[in-house]
């Protein structure tokens, strides 16, 4: 089958079937024109609360699936790759947290989205690189423990000086390979270029920037700017959909490191397959699991 036979297929089958396609901005050209919603981390989990369709395939990571079901029990959820799986996620376990609980018993626990159910249910709030600054800006409590991605949490520490910050030495794998030097030498080779980095770069990185934000800010960012050039500090994916989307403007990576495999691992046929039930993951959720992680990601939602 061609790529525009296989795209033809799903979506007959979703429509059949009653599926929703929600897709991460990291995901390849071909999911994106399949998808009922494209974002960043956060507009994924609105849209899964939202969607009135009864069967969700989520085209991204592991967690993000677990948030959709947490947020949707009713619903069947499938990660069309069940391989894919975010490296962030696995740093840190349930344990982990509650050992640093006693060691800090007066910090509340911000955890980062890209974590398990499991550790969220020992959390007291869940942020994404989106929404980071303003839930914790409300946020009652002073002192925050924030985990596991510390560059993200570095760049909500800045805007926030009123909260005191302490912080694990976790992030992102494919993030941190970014280097100062990098950021510099594009710099040097397109000077008229705006610089826009995802915050779960170095701190080195960031502080190069002309704009920080998450993948969906980004785009919008490059989208209505006046400007023509922009060197992109965040998954490759992000230049080739912005290139597409904007062809009067010139979007560089600011390096080649820049590459999720784990993003990257769904394919078209990886949808086609858990359509046809002849394949994906079903994300399957203990009742307990589902109301102990749903807590802290309510507190995000505005709902606690
Ligand atoms: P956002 O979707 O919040 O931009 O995060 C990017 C990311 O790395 C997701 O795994
Ligand atoms: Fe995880 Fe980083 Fe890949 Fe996002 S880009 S899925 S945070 S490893």
């Amino acid at each position: 089958m061609t790529t525009a036979e296989i795209q033809e297929r799903i979506l007959k089958l979703k429509k059949e079937k009653d599926f929703c396609i929600l897709v991460h901005a990291y995901q390849s050209h071909e999911i994106m024109e399949i998808a009922d919603y494209t974002g960043d981390s956060y507009g994924l989990s609105l849209q899964a609360a939202k969607a009135p369709q009864k069967n969700i395939i989520m085209c991204g990571v592991r967690f993000m699936a677990q948030v959709v079901k947490t947020l949707s029990p009713e619903k069947k959820v499938f990660l069309a790759n069940g391989n894919a799986g975010c490296p962030m996620a696995e740093q840190l376990t349930r344990e982990d947290v509650i050992r640093m609980k006693e060691q800090y018993p007066d910090y509340a626990v911000c955890a980062y989205i890209n974590t398990t159910s499991e550790l969220k249910t020992a959390c007291d709030v869940i942020v994404t690189s989106s929404s980071a600054v303003d839930i914790l800006k409300d946020y009652p409590a002073k002192k925050i423990l924030f985990i596991p991605d510390c560059n993200l949490g570095r760049w909500v520490e800045k805007q926030l000086p009123e909260k005191e910050f302490k912080f694990f030495s976790g992030g992102c794998p494919t993030h941190m390979r970014v280097r100062k030097e990098d950021v510099l030498k594009a710099k040097e080779e397109h000077p008229e270029a705006e610089f826009l980095v995802h915050p779960e770069c170095l701190e080195e990185v960031v502080d190069l920037a002309d704009y920080v934000g998450s993948t969906t800010g980004i785009m919008a960012y490059a989208k209505k700017s006046d400007k023509k050039k922009f060197i992109i500090g965040t998954e490759a994916s992000i230049v080739q959909h912005l290139q597409y989307e904007c062809p009067d403007k010139k979007f560089y990576l600011v390096s080649e490191a820049l590459f999720c495999h784990n993003m990257r691992m769904t394919t078209l046929m990886d949808v086609l397959n858990t359509l046809e039930g002849t394949g994906g993951d079903e994300i399957i959720m203990s009742e307990e699991l589902i109301k102990d992680s749903l807590k802290p990601i309510k507190v995000m939602m505005g709902e606690n």
